[in-house]
């Protein structure tokens, strides 16, 4: 293996994955990141990592709907391994303006397929990322296995759902070496702060209201990005290809239990200036149209076939991340600014491929 394409390497997971890939692993090939860089993307995330593996790292302002860009990439870079994070991610902005989710999640998978199909002689993997929302949700009882049908509910899901389902008609169609995850809610460094945790672990910092949809009682699976990110490149090296492989974290929890440790965690680290516990500002809204009641994964084929296991629990994990947050809070004022995207506009308007 030695060229890897990322996409949407500057995103929450893709900038874990990298770091580790580079910083951790034993991977020794190079890595090219190819990002179109929306709002949730951030090249500030891996500029230590450029300055620090020039010859090994190589970022590519593109989009991947663009056909004729991503054939472009495939030409120059003899890509024999396709790790594909890029995507509209967020539930909540799916359900008020689906378009970019059809368009990057859909068209934009089905681009890089037929870019990986023409590439067929040096294509070893096509490694998709997906989640476990593509199953629906579930009642008090049960888990997704990898045979539970899909009944994804929002819009977000749904194109995550027909993304795998290209996926794997390429497999099946066309021989492409395919393997496919669906993982739970991931946490931890970098993640942009519209998702639950960093929303939270930054509104507690500053003494603002805690949103916590409906009743609270939804629940997820957190798995810990660096846990997720190992399991990865596990699945990368020695996956078996044309397989589904669910990812999770066994940390199975409802979202006001959630947010109660986040606000204890939070008043270990630093109390409020008022000395009021952080739980006063828990605050019930309107619940989100469709929300899913409950995920939970089992992941007993990826421990069986890898032994992959992961080994953060929801309180070490959750210390790690506020820690991050509190230790990082330029990168967070620049991301809540929108600093970055000035950034962006500056630097690569007349840099792209
Ligand atoms: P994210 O929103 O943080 O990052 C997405 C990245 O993709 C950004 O850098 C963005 O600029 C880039 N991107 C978006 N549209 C693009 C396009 N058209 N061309 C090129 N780049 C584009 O997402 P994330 O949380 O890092 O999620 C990564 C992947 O993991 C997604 O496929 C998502 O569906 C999946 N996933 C995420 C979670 C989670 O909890 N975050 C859980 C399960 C699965
Ligand atoms: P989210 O992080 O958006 O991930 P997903 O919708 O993909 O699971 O939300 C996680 C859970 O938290 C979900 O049940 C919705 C809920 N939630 C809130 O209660 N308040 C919030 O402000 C957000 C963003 C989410």
């Amino acid at each position: 293996m030695k060229n890897i394409l990322v996409t949407g390497g500057c995103g929450f997971i893709g900038t874990n994955f990298i770091r580790y890939l580079l910083k951790e692993s034993d991977f020794s090939g190079r890595i090219i990141n190819v990002d179109k860089l929306t709002y949730a993307g951030n090249p500030e995330n891996l500029f230590d990592v450029e300055r620090d593996f020039p010859e090994r790292y190589i970022f590519i302002k593109a989009d991947i709907c663009d056909r004729h860009d991503i054939k472009r990439i495939f030409d120059d870079y003899e890509i024999d391994t396709i790790c594909h994070f890029a995507a509209e991610s967020h539930v909540d902005r799916s359900i008020v303006r689906p378009d970019s989710f059809i368009q990057t999640n859909i068209v934009g998978t089905f681009n890089l397929l037929e870019s990986a199909k023409s590439k067929q002689d040096q294509v070893q993997l096509f490694y998709h990322i997906s989640t476990d929302e593509v199953f629906g949700s579930l009642g008090k009882d049960g888990v997704f296995t990898e045979e539970t049908p899909y009944r994804p509910n929002s819009p977000y899901s749904a194109s995550k759902a027909a993304s795998d389902h290209l996926v794997r008609a390429y497999y099946k169609t066309y021989g492409l070496p395919v393997i496919i995850s669906n993982c739970s809610n991931n946490y931890g460094p970098y993640q942009f702060p519209e998702k639950l945790i960093p929303l939270i672990i930054l509104n507690a910092m500053e003494g603002k209201a805690l949103p916590v949809y409906g009743d609270g009682r939804y629940v997820r699976d957190w798995l810990y990005v660096r846990d997720h990110c190992v399991a990865i490149w596990e699945l990368i090296q020695n996956g078996e290809r044309g397989s589904m492989y669910n990812i999770g974290g066994n940390n199975e929890v409802e979202n006001i239990n959630l947010v109660e440790l986040i606000c204890d965690t939070l008043d270990g680290f630093e109390k409020l200036k008022n000395n009021k516990s952080r739980r006063e500002l828990i605050t019930f809204v309107k619940d989100r149209p469709g929300h899913d009641r409950r995920y939970a994964i089992d992941f007993t084929k990826l421990k069986r076939e890898l032994g992959w296991i992961p080994t953060e629990s929801l309180e070490t994990g959750i210390h790690k991340t506020i820690k991050w947050y509190l230790d990082n809070q330029e990168w967070v004022s620049r991301v809540r600014s929108g600093e970055y995207q000035s950034w962006i506009r500056e630097h690569y308007d007349y840099a792209d491929i």
